[in-house]
């Protein structure tokens, strides 16, 4: 760490150095060629403006001027919007293109030192309405943006679903969808005017969903999403056992194949870190680097349309129905294994969400609560993802985030008992 700070310091120096000299030589120049002041000589060049005519100025005048003034600023504030919204459209035109000519091969010179970024915003899938017109018809209705949050359920999960639609309803998020696996949800959403959608009867795997466990069920999840994103949609997967305090489709970025919530409780452990191991037998390189992060939580996730994508998906379900596995362990050695002898890594890209916005319950109940950090932070989902007394916990987080019962988290442990 110290030579790092010693060499910065030495660079923020030698810049200072370089300003301060610059600005010495300038103000010789200056004393030189215009000894009576700069902004003395550069005076008569300023009646451009309206408010430099006339000689004589009369109370009337100036009230003209102010006026001509106050027309101009307007114009200017307007043509400014007008500049600001063609930036803003040129530029992601800019990005859209470099994404296409990435896409395609056609960049073939790397680019001056620190301007060159490599693709982690893959291609759009062109959709395929064939794939399930019913499904693609309904996407249509209640998508925003060509993107939606789709949560699966069935009647175990009851009590929680029915959290989880009353948080969109009171933000007002429209872009949702449940996948019901059985009557009962499917009965209960539309009886509460919710989005619902029921796969065909004669799907084999729906009998998964019915009577499946927690990770039959999540295998499933994935063959489903597939068919989202080969229509061209963009899908953030819920768990039910979430919070939502915030609409998340306002803190995205977007850029990636998969951006993530994290298993991680702070920034080490969700962003990675270097954790070293000693094996003092090897002397001189008895320290071991290794690389670590904790998994990503595929109970919320956000996957973009687009073929790493749905290779990733394609993998993960394919193991899943060969093994009896946990599926958020495939999920991420399928994110993140490189390629090695007898293996071809997937180069999705990948981006870990904030933690203190994409909040898991670990950070929630067992760090954050206890430090002055809670009244700051706001955060956007809370999962419940680390404790198994969901439904109570659930309740308390919206208690105390959304009522301002500043005690209700108090009564539970940080962990389960
Ligand atoms: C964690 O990371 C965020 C942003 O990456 C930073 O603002 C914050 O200061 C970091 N916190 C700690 C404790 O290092």
């Amino acid at each position: 760490m110290a030579p790092r700070g010693a060499r910065n310091a030495r660079f923020t120096f030698s810049k200072i150095g370089t300003a301060v000299g610059i600005g010495l030589f300038l103000g010789c120049v200056f004393t030189f060629f215009y000894p009576n002041g700069f902004l003395y000589s550069v005076r008569p060049l300023q009646p451009r403006s309206s408010l430099a005519r006339g000689d004589d100025p009369s109370v009337c005048e100036s009230t003209e001027k102010i006026t001509m003034l106050k027309t101009e600023i307007a114009s200017l504030t307007d043509e400014n919007t007008k500049l600001n919204r063609e930036i803003t459209q040129l530029t992601s035109k800019l990005h859209q293109s470099e994404r296409n000519s990435i896409a395609v091969g056609k960049l073939d010179k790397a680019g001056p030192f620190g301007t060159v970024k490599s693709m982690r915003t893959n291609p759009t899938l062109v959709p395929d309405e064939s794939v399930n017109p019913r499904l693609a018809n309904l996407l249509q209705e209640i998508s925003v943006g060509k993107e939606l949050i789709v949560v699966l359920a069935n009647s175990n999960v009851r009590d929680m679903l029915v959290i989880f639609y009353e948080n969109m309803k009171r933000l007002g998020i429209q872009n949702y969808l449940v996948v019901a696996l059985d009557e009962h949800i499917e009965t209960l959403c539309k009886s509460n005017g919710v989005p619902v959608y029921r796969r065909d009867r004669d799907e084999g795997i729906d009998s998964i969903g019915k009577h499946g466990g927690n990770h039959a069920v999540s295998g499933l999840k994935f063959r489903i999403l597939r068919e989202f994103l080969e229509l061209g949609y963009a899908v953030l997967l819920s768990d039910v056992d979430i919070v939502y305090l915030q609409n998340p489709f306002h803190h995205l970025y977007r850029d990636s194949d998969v951006e993530s919530m994290s298993d991680g409780y702070d920034n080490n452990t969700a962003y990675g870190y270097d954790h070293v191991l000693d094996d003092p037998s090897m002397g001189w390189a008895r320290y071991a680097h290794t690389m670590r992060i904790w998994v990503y939580n595929s109970g919320f996730f956000y996957i973009r349309p687009t073929i790493p994508s749905i290779e990733l998906l394609d993998r993960v379900a394919d193991r899943l129905s060969k093994n009896d596995l946990w599926d958020q362990a495939v999920f991420n050695e399928e994110l993140y294994y490189p390629s090695h002898p007898g293996y071809d890594g997937l180069y999705a890209s990948k981006r870990t969400m904030d933690i203190y916005l994409f909040m898991n319950s670990k950070v929630l109940f067992k760090i954050l609560r206890h430090t002055n950090e809670m009244k700051q932070i706001k955060p956007v989902i809370v999962h419940v993802n680390y404790h198994p007394e969901k439904l109570p916990r659930m309740k308390a987080i919206i208690e105390y985030y959304v009522n301002g019962k500043e005690d209700a988290l108090k009564p539970f442990p940080d962990g389960s008992q």
